[in-house]
């Protein structure tokens, strides 16, 4: 019931070619929501401890989500046209996993508290589990798994390193209200 409301929330679902990449993704969403119990998408958090340190509770997740996609897009596309025939990378996982790097949020917070699952597992882990569990392929789990320093697996991929790369410039763009210097915070 809320594949609807995924797919309105996120547009970039349209540049994914691939029917069932792009489904997997929806069901991804659709099925943290329903786990979790959450029936207002954008009205979830970025990433409450941050947002409470820095005084920036207007953050959301969907914004950052689609931040990241926006990002991912962009230097997959400068990157394969610069390099031509010397970069064999596929935009559709690339904008997949942009999708769903994030998914593991919606069990980490619940509104602005941290659950058991942010505290007992942590960033991203979850969501490694709900992409698996929907059946997308072991490229995004990878995605998700790697897109942040907390996990000790680094991008192995082409996909994962620019998903990486745009979630980190992402979220410096928030963390940058807050301060003059990006180191501090
Ligand atoms: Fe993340």
């Amino acid at each position: 019931m809320h594949h609807d409301s995924v797919r309105a929330t996120f547009p970039e679902l349209d540049a994914i070619e691939d029917d069932e990449l792009r489904s997997g993704v929806v069901d991804a969403w659709a099925t943290a929501m329903a786990e979790n119990g959450i029936d207002d998408l954008r009205g979830v958090p970025w990433l409450p401890p941050t947002q409470r340190e820095l005084g920036i509770e207007d953050e959301t997740l969907v914004g950052h989500v689609r931040d990241v996609t926006a990002g991912s897009i962009a230097l997959a596309d400068v990157l394969s046209e610069r390099r031509g025939d010397k970069l064999d990378l596929d935009l559709d996982v690339v904008v997949a996993g942009a999708l769903v790097h994030d998914v593991s949020k919606l069990a980490e917070f619940d509104g602005m508290d941290d659950t058991p699952v942010y505290d007992l597992l942590g960033h991203p882990y979850y969501g490694v589990h709900v992409v698996a569990r929907v059946g997308l392929p072991i490229e995004l789990a990878h995605i998700v798994l790697s897109h942040t320093g907390r996990t000790n697996v680094e991008p192995a991929t082409i996909e994962a390193e620019i998903v990486r790369r745009a979630d980190e410039v992402a979220a410096a763009s928030i963390r940058w209200r807050a301060t003059d210097d990006l180191r501090t915070v």
